[in-house]
């Protein structure tokens, strides 16, 4: 999507919709007010007729307004005067992007940016419109025999008042719409099916995206490889797959600086059966979106590549299907892992941590300044958190505290739960280091604390993005969170 900033006097910029807020009690913005002069008070009028009375998000379209050259007038409702906040800036632009898409607009000229928002500047609203508008027109079609016609809205223009903001402005713009156009990668891999996006699959679209980027390097481990690393517990969950599991390692160098990397790591279990531990019939199917970690690994890879920041920062997937088979990892199985430490498996369906504990390991080797794993990892964060905030656990309150305020900033929200030593028993093995599930209580804090066994020599966060990944009914489909948190903070630090 196009996003071009305007400064022009606004009776003369050409547009197929403008968009202009309103208050409640019928209060005008200082450039919604402009505009109702340019058109002899028609929006006064609208306004006192009880059209549109201004509560958060409501929309209505005027069409063919005097006075001006838009074609179209989108009125928005912004709630009441001196209380816009980021919170209700954000919901008043997804109710926007659905009237655009209601009306089927090509083009747009957006006004919001100049309201004054509580916590926020021009920048951040910036930023949040691309994000929003542009991460809206996203479809999946690769596996519809008819793809249906093209999404229309392909150009925002972005009305500013204050010029001194259009540099400010149109970085803002272009980190908005490249995090968006990492969420439509993110959103098409989690989308695609279990026997299209496989652990081999996933490493070619890593490949792929470093033959695009001068910046990007991309090595894909084999089976064999990680067998010579020692990676006992991750080549443990593909033993029943016929699909060869991967180690991807996407290398991002945007400075020749010796600054330590930012490293994330994402789950990538491409299909998850349970193993032997077989999940029931019902939704199984969701466990395509099993990989949803290792899609935003790729996704905010691809938004780095967009954006080329003076950062380094390694991209790290873990990635097999976990199937049941003659070969499969049966309950009890022993492995040893490449940290040393051996591992019962007690549960099979607890497959994420076993991939991902060798892939903490690994990652050692880069002395990261910080590591977050991302992982689709624990039913029991859905039962906790629902589908509103991602769960974080950390072994570092600072980086804790970091990626709440991140996750607030733009519009991916995560909490904390606490993964103190009190739970570390839970993980008592008679029979190896450590068992890989610590019983019905406490599930999604007890995996956390099964990592954080793995992740002692760096500030590490892991986000548990099983409610937040993929939405069901309807709307079913992956959201391309966490991205914007993910992008958003590897850029700030
Ligand atoms: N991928 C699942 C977690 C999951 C379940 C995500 C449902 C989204 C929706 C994970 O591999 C898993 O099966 N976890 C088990 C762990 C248990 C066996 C300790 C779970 O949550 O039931
Ligand atoms: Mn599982
Ligand atoms: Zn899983």
């Amino acid at each position: 999507m196009n996003f071009t900033i305007k400064t022009a006097a606004l009776q003369n910029i050409t547009t197929s919709c403008m968009i202009l807020g309103v208050y409640q009690n019928k209060a005008l913005p200082e450039v919604t007010a402009e505009v109702n002069k340019l058109t002899h008070r028609a929006l006064g009028n609208i306004i006192e007729a009880g059209d549109i009375s201004g509560t958060l998000g409501q929309t209505l379209l005027i069409h063919n307004p005097e006075g001006v050259r838009a074609k179209r007038l989108l009125l928005v409702g912004l709630g009441k005067k001196g209380e816009l906040d980021l919170k209700k800036f954000i919901k008043i632009i997804n109710s926007v992007a659905q009237g655009l898409k209601k009306y089927a607009l090509g083009d747009a000229l957006d006004t919001l940016i100049n309201l004054p928002v509580k916590n926020a500047g021009s920048e951040k609203c910036g930023q949040m419109i691309a994000q929003i508008l542009q991460n809206s027109v996203y479809r999946y079609t690769q596996t519809k025999s008819k793809k249906g016609s093209k999404p229309e809205l392909k150009k925002v223009d972005v009305y500013l008042v204050d010029k001194t903001q259009r540099s400010k402005l149109r970085k803002a713009l272009d980190i908005g719409s490249a995090v968006a156009s990492g969420m439509a990668l993110t959103r098409e891999m989690g989308n695609l099916p279990g026997n299209i996006c496989t652990p081999t699959f996933l490493g070619e679209q890593a490949q792929l995206l470093a033959k695009r980027n001068k910046g990007l390097k991309t090595k894909v481990l084999s089976e064999a490889q990680m067998r010579r690393l020692g990676m006992g517990s991750l080549l443990s969950v593909g033993n029943g797959s016929d699909e060869n599991s991967a180690l991807i390692i996407m290398e991002y160098n945007g400075t020749s600086e010796k600054t330590k990397p930012n490293v994330i790591v994402g789950k990538g279990i491409t299909f998850d059966t349970g193993g032997i531990s077989l999940k029931p019939g019902a939704g199984m199917d969701e466990m395509k979106f099993d990989m949803c970690g290792a899609a935003s690994v790729l996704g905010t890879m691809a938004a780095l590549c967009a954006l080329k920041p003076r950062i380094n920062v390694i991209g790290v997937i873990a990635s097999a299907e976990n199937m049941p088979s003659g070969r499969a990892t049966k309950p009890g199985d022993i492995v040893t892992s490449m940290s040393g430490q051996t591992i019962e498996v007690l549960n099979t369906d607890a497959e994420g941590r076993l991939v991902l504990c060798d892939a903490l390991t690994y990652v050692e080797r880069y002395k990261p300044k910080s590591v977050i794993d991302i992982a689709t990892l624990t039913g029991a964060v859905i039962v906790a958190l629902g589908s509103v905030v991602s769960g974080v656990m950390s072994n570092n309150d600072e980086l804790a505290d970091k990626l709440y305020q991140t996750g607030l900033d733009v519009n991916d929200p995560v909490w904390r739960l606490p993964i103190w030593d009190e739970y570390q028993s839970q993980l008592d093995s008679n029979f190896a280091d450590i068992a890989n599930i610590g019983g019905p209580k406490a599930g999604s804090i007890t995996a956390a604390c099964f990592l954080s066994r793995f992740a002692k020599k760096y500030p590490w966060a892991h986000l548990d993005i099983a409610g937040t990944a993929w939405l069901q009914g309807k709307e079913k489909g992956a959201t391309g969170r966490p991205v914007p948190l993910l992008v958003e903070y590897l850029l700030n630090n």
